[in-house]
């Protein structure tokens, strides 16, 4: 299985903005084998951003997907929605989503779940803060972390599941983690998922993506590393010439 890399685009860009980014990935992107190339709009761009990836190779996620099928939720916006707007993933649980919208463990699982039954595979965003990380607890946050969002996830082990490390203290700060330290956060994981399900199911469906401060200067690194799978992007997304520099080190 390739790589691959997501751009999050967060509340960044306005329609226009993300039209004419889109056409910018498309030019600059468009052969980039064993590297799969997705990009997470916010929700009132994803048709006209789907529509330029329409004949091409990169593939719509989206931010955020509600925690219920359909009915009275005003604002939200349902998986089976996404999966028709064309959106193979969606993010679940950005710690921006939990820090400003208050998304707790239970609404976590049921957007897994939402995902699953829309066909849509979850990239589950899970990192501790610098408080928790400068009392030696990132670990323990973690193991919580992981294991609270697939409780009742009952579609796994027979899907696939894409878990993002993000550690919060390295988002849009600059700070980045230690490539190396990659290793030990897959092992973590490792260990918790087999015991929840199998080691097989982690080595085969499951993708370990690292998100916080990836840049065309770091990028390098993180691709070298065998235990990660794939990065996850957001400021240096939004400008084409260092998002194809990070595309273009993720390539074998
Ligand atoms: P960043 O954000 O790349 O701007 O650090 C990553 C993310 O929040 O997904």
């Amino acid at each position: 299985m390739g790589k691959i890399l997501i751009a999050n685009w967060k509340m960044n860009l306005s329609e226009q903005a993300s039209y004419d980014l889109a056409r910018q990935y498309t030019k600059e992107l468009h052969d980039q084998p064993d590297l799969e190339i997705v990009v997470a709009p916010s929700f009132p761009c994803l048709y006209r951003v789907g529509h330029v990836f329409k004949d091409t190779e990169i593939h719509l996620a989206a931010q955020d997907v509600a925690i219920a099928e359909k009915g009275a939720y005003t604002g939200g916006v349902s998986a089976s929605m996404l999966a028709e707007l064309d959106c193979r993933y969606s993010l679940v649980g950005h710690s921006e989503r939990r820090q400003y919208f208050g998304e707790t463990d239970e609404m976590i699982q049921r957007k897994l779940n939402q995902c699953y039954a829309a066909g849509i595979t979850p990239v589950l965003c899970i990192g501790e803060n610098a408080l928790e990380k400068s009392a030696g607890q990132r670990d323990a946050v973690l193991a919580h972390q992981l294991k609270s969002a697939l409780e009742n996830v009952m579609t796994l082990p027979n899907n696939h599941l894409l878990i993002a490390y993000e550690p919060i203290w390295a988002i849009g700060t600059g700070n980045v983690m230690e490539s190396e330290e990659m290793q030990a956060v897959d092992r973590l994981l490792k260990r918790i998922i087999s015991s929840l399900y199998s080691e097989k199911f982690y080595d085969e469906f499951v993708r370990l993506l690292y998100g916080g401060s990836v840049s065309s200067i770091n990028a390098g690194s993180f691709w070298a590393e065998e235990s990660v799978d794939g990065l996850l992007v957001a400021s240096a997304s939004l400008e084409i010439d260092s998002f194809v520099s990070i595309a273009e080190q993720g390539r074998k």
